[in-house]
């Protein structure tokens, strides 16, 4: 419970996990939870409230306390606002997938404002981190020769920071991405992202992230 907003959780005859909110205004609307993101120590719902949109709920299951919090109890705010869980900043597809997913499309239809999105794996994979691992398939059949090929294999060289930061940055950093789906592996950092500067209210003053929990 948050202010007036409500939200109870329980598991259907057939299995079927549910939310129930009641919203600011009165609204009451029982949505079955399509699915969680998250192992621990945190694990959140998401919800698909309209085909194909998926959004973030945010009264979430913390696995150290057993117990459900708000994740931002100083936001009451009323459906109509941004910042409500059904609101554009709490859109899945559109706000965290890139990040937790590998080879992820947005799929995004502007004259229908509709999702179709893809990933060609569900959170951080291989391939996240490494590029297309054909190459490296290859490596693992080859002979001794094959053996000396630099990152067995793999287009990402990981072996220096700048390579590092290169590959991981991007999931790892406070920016905007330009695109809305993981960019093609190789792109240069800048190239897909705007990097948050030392903007204050982005970053404490000894450089550590404000509010989220990127780098
Ligand atoms: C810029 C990349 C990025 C974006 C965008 C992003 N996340 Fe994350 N997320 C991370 C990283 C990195 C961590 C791990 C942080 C840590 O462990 O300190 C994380 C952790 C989490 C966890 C905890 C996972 C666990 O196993 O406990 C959840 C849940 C989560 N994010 C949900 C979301 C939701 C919902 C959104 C969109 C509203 C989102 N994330 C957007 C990068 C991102
Ligand atoms: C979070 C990022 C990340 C993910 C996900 C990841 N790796 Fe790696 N991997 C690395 C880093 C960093 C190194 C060390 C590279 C270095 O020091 O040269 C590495 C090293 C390797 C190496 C040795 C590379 C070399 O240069 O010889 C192999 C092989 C490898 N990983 C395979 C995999 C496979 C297979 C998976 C999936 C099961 C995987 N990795 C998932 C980051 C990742
Ligand atoms: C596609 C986005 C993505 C990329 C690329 C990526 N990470 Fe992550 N990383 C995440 C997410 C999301 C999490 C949170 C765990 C989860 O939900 O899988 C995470 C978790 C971590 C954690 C654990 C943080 C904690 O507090 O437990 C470390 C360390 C880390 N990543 C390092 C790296 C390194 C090093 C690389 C590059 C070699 C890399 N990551 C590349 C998205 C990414």
């Amino acid at each position: 419970m948050l202010g007036d907003t409500r939200a109870r959780f329980r598991i259907g005859l057939d299995g079927t996990r549910y939310a129930t909110v009641t919203e600011r205004d009165g609204a009451k609307t029982d949505y079955p939870v399509h699915s969680v993101i998250g192992v621990e120590p945190l694990q959140q719902y998401l919800i698909e409230t309209a085909p194909g949109r998926l959004q973030s709920f945010d009264v979430v299951w913390d696995t150290e306390r057993k117990a459900w919090f708000h994740l931002y109890p100083d936001q009451n705010v009323p459906p109509s606002d941004g910042l409500h869980w059904t609101g554009p900043y709490k859109n899945w597809n559109g706000r965290c997938a890139v990040c937790h997913a590998t080879g992820y499309d947005a799929g995004y239809d502007p004259d229908t404002e509709t999702y179709r999105s893809t990933q060609s794996e569900i959170g951080v994979g291989c391939e996240a981190c490494h590029g297309p691992g054909a190459g490296h398939v290859e490596w693992t059949r080859g002979d001794g020769e094959a053996a000396r090929i630099a990152n067995s294999g793999f287009p990402a060289d990981l072996s220096t920071p700048e390579g590092l930061i290169q590959q991981c940055a991007g999931c790892h950093s406070r920016r905007e991405a330009f695109f809305d789906h993981s960019p093609e592996p190789g792109t240069p950092y800048h190239d897909a992202y705007n990097l948050s500067l030392l903007r204050p209210g982005s970053y404490y003053p000894d450089g550590q992230i404000r509010d989220e929990v990127y780098v």
